[in-house]
């Protein structure tokens, strides 16, 4: 697959349709791209990839994802963030996954999480609560955790106080404020000693049209549930001042948070009843984000691929990017092309020369058909990470 020019030679040529642009993607497609996406991130073995068709989570991302992505590699990868966020939490809190014995996953929806979960600790200490009770019967069925039916009213549900870690992932970003501060004091009551509650909500830069309040806690009655009442499960605005506020309020000796540690979106934080617990140099963890973008061909049978990779983490830089086409020989690309659409987009003046692209000539034996590309980016901090995998379709020449 390689030239002696040191170029990709794809295994295929002719007249190239590139796939990137097309909206469509056959479900055969998408199979294949996730696939491609866990194997790329050593998951492919013992990952459950059953999507329940409720999942609000997955079909508001096929909803939403961009033309040509694959709302499949986007739902793994978005829940595989929250692992790795965990993980970065726990290492900083001194701890490892091995070191847990009871763990809540609460608002656990259809298992975005969840199957990653259980890839990392045994399901066997892991308990998912979730106030669907489709979800709740799905996620234990599927996963083999416990799980059990949470309630709107915090009052109405029981939790004994031996969890060592309970998150909720994207629960907060949708309570009203009274709700806001009955979960928090209810979940970070369920801690067992030295516990810490992790979860995540907007802060008041995310969705600028939306007017925020001066309270600094905004709430919307607005949300992608077509199940839940707009009057519990909306959109929340918050500050970091006002969560701090709202913790000391619910009793929580320590509270600490990263502005858009999840999907580059949402804000996360760690709670305890432990005073001492430390977490200062807690920051954004190494995790690489970016895109195949584009895949153009002249007639003359050169090809030119290219995107964008960036460390999400102040002081972190992708050094390498490599491309996989079908699971071949990695071929590393050319880095360090201008991407001021980049850094505008996101807001990281740092990201303005993220672009990468890889050229090469095609070769003259054409094998028509499907071929899926996945990319990864090499970061400073020793993260190998795919983030993006994309089909691109050969038609007969
Ligand atoms: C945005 S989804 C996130 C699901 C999951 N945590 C994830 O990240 O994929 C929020 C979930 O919270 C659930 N939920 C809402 N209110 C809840 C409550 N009071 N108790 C438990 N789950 C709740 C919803 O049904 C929904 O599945």
């Amino acid at each position: 697959m390689v030239g002696s020019s040191g170029l990709l030679h794809l295994s295929f040529s002719g007249n190239l349709l590139p796939r990137l642009d097309r909206n469509e993607i056959s479900m055969d497609m998408h199979l294949r791209l996730g696939r491609a996406y866990l194997e790329a991130e050593g998951l492919a073995s013992t990952f459950v990839e059953t999507i329940h068709p409720e999942d609000e989570m997955h079909s508001t991302l096929e909803a939403t994802v961009g033309a040509g992505k694959s709302a499949r590699v986007e739902y793994w990868k978005s829940g595989r963030e929250v692992i790795l966020a965990l993980e970065n939490i726990l290492s900083h809190c001194g701890k490892g996954w091995g070191d847990l014995n009871h763990v809540l996953e609460f608002a656990c929806g259809y298992g975005r999480v969840t199957r990653h979960l259980i890839q990392v600790v045994d399901p066997k200490v892991v308990e998912g609560s979730e106030i669907l009770g489709d979800a709740v019967k799905f996620v234990r069925e599927t996963f083999g955790v416990r799980a059990f039916e949470s309630s709107t009213d915090p009052d109405q549900l029981e939790l004994p106080p031996h969890f060592d870690l309970i998150f909720a992932s994207s629960l907060f970003s949708h309570l009203p404020r009274h709700r806001f501060e009955q979960w928090l004091t209810k979940l970070s009551h369920a801690l067992a000693p030295g516990g810490i509650l992790v979860f995540s909500t907007h802060g008041s830069t995310v969705r600028s049209e939306v007017p925020k309040d001066s309270t600094g806690f905004t709430f919307i009655r607005q949300s992608e549930s077509a199940n839940l009442s707009t009057d519990e499960y909306g959109s929340t605005f918050v500050t970091p001042e006002v969560v701090e506020e709202i913790a000391r309020d619910c009793q929580v000796a320590r509270i600490a948070g990263v502005e858009r540690e999840l999907w580059s979106l949402q804000d996360l934080y760690v709670a305890s009843r432990d005073p001492a617990l430390r977490l200062d140099d807690w920051r954004n963890m190494s995790f690489v984000r970016g895109s195949i973008d584009r895949f153009d061909t002249s007639p003359e049978g050169q090809f030119r691929i290219s995107g964008w990779a960036a460390d999400a983490a102040a002081g972190e830089k992708v050094c390498e990017v490599t491309l996989l086409v079908d699971g071949s020989r990695e071929v590393p690309a050319i880095l360090g092309q201008e991407r001021q659409d980049v850094a505008n987009a996101h807001s990281r003046s740092e990201w303005s020369h993220s672009g990468w692209y890889l050229e090469g000539i095609l070769p003259p034996e054409i094998a028509a058909g499907d071929y899926v590309i996945a990319a990864f980016g090499h970061s400073s901090s020793g993260r190998r990470m795919c983030f993006d995998v994309r089909a691109i379709e050969v038609p007969l020449a």
